[in-house]
């Protein structure tokens, strides 16, 4: 049998961040720049059942039975049988790489997930839809982050602008002029675990001022999808940067975020923030596509570890 793969690309939160896990709406993109793979192939001389994983970029090499009940790689193989049904499978290799940066607010934990749930569960001959693979990598988001909103499993299975609210069903973004984004990287990993739960916190001891602030960027996200849906998205500039404020009040920014934001700004980006889950990871600038290179030059000489140029549009290609 000849080997199988599945990929699934790398998203960005546009609007919305920290807000979506309490109950308010965001806009996450996928960045097919960046991508996760899954290739699985038939090991007819292992012993079945045996799946050897091998994901050099974490330096694995491993049966999957022998990582811990709570490792991601193992989390997502356990459940996706359970979800098939099935106990025992064919011996086989997966092999996972990945191009996504890991802790950077990219996705890259649901888009692992999300392509070995799709190459498995076909391998196996039972391969998942959209709403299945989804929900099996919001499991796997759990041990990644703790509470998170869903919004990150949605749109790497989707591979299209979304517009999520949690607990609703899920609106794919009518985006008819495309647009342009420079993503900016800090460098700096920054699990987003822990900005959620400082932001829980920061929620708990002050729930008027924090809902105060989760309701203005709602309302930025808000604008913001009108004007992407009617075709005017270059007007959105001012409602990424009012809620990059919006979200170092929250406290979830940091110098070198704050740093590269002005920086895509003094260059002629119409618009910039954080990305993420923020204290490090990835920023965002919308940029018309005049201004990209130049947006990108003043990054890196800002101290950016690298950037990636994105257009959005109805379907990723
Ligand atoms: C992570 O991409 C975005 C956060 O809002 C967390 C989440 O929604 O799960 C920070």
């Amino acid at each position: 049998m000849p080997a199988l793969s599945a990929s699934a690309p790398g998203k960005i939160i546009l609007l919305g961040e920290h807000a979506v896990v309490h109950g308010r709406p965001a806009i996450a993109v996928p960045v097919t720049q960046v991508q996760a793979k899954a290739i699985i192939q038939a090991n007819p001389s292992g012993e079945r059942g045996s799946i050897q994983i091998v994901a050099p970029a974490i330096g694995l090499d491993a049966e999957y039975h022998t990582l811990e009940d709570q490792h991601p790689l193992r989390a997502t193989i356990q459940l996706t049988l359970q979800a098939l049904q099935l106990t025992r499978v064919p011996a086989c290799t997966l092999r996972i790489t990945s191009t996504i940066p890991v802790a950077s607010g990219l996705g890259s934990g649901a888009a692992v997930a999300v392509a070995v749930i799709r190459v498995l569960s076909t391998f196996l001959g039972k391969p998942l839809n959209d709403q299945q693979v989804s929900s099996l990598a919001f499991e796997i988001e759990k041990i990644h982050h703790g509470t998170p909103s869903g919004i990150d499993n949605s749109v790497v299975t989707l591979n299209k602008p979304i517009y999520f609210l949690r607990g609703h069903p899920i609106e794919t973004l009518q985006v008819p002029r495309r647009f342009m984004l420079v993503i900016g990287n800090t460098g700096i990993a920054s699990p987003t675990s822990l900005t959620v739960q400082d932001v829980h916190v920061a929620w708990q001891e002050n729930p008027n001022r924090v809902d105060a602030i989760f309701d203005e960027i709602a309302h930025n996200t808000q604008q913001a999808r009108t004007r992407i849906e009617t075709g005017d998205p270059d007007s959105i500039g001012p409602f990424l940067s009012r809620t990059h404020h919006l979200l170092s009040e929250l406290g979830v920014s940091c110098n070198e975020l704050d740093y590269l934001v002005q920086a895509a700004l003094n260059a002629g980006a119409s618009g910039a923030k954080l990305s993420g889950g923020g204290r490090g990871g990835n920023m965002i600038a919308l940029v018309s596509s005049d201004k990209a290179n130049l947006v990108i030059q003043a990054l890196l000489e800002a101290g950016a570890a690298s950037t990636i140029s994105t257009i959005v549009r109805q379907h990723s290609t």
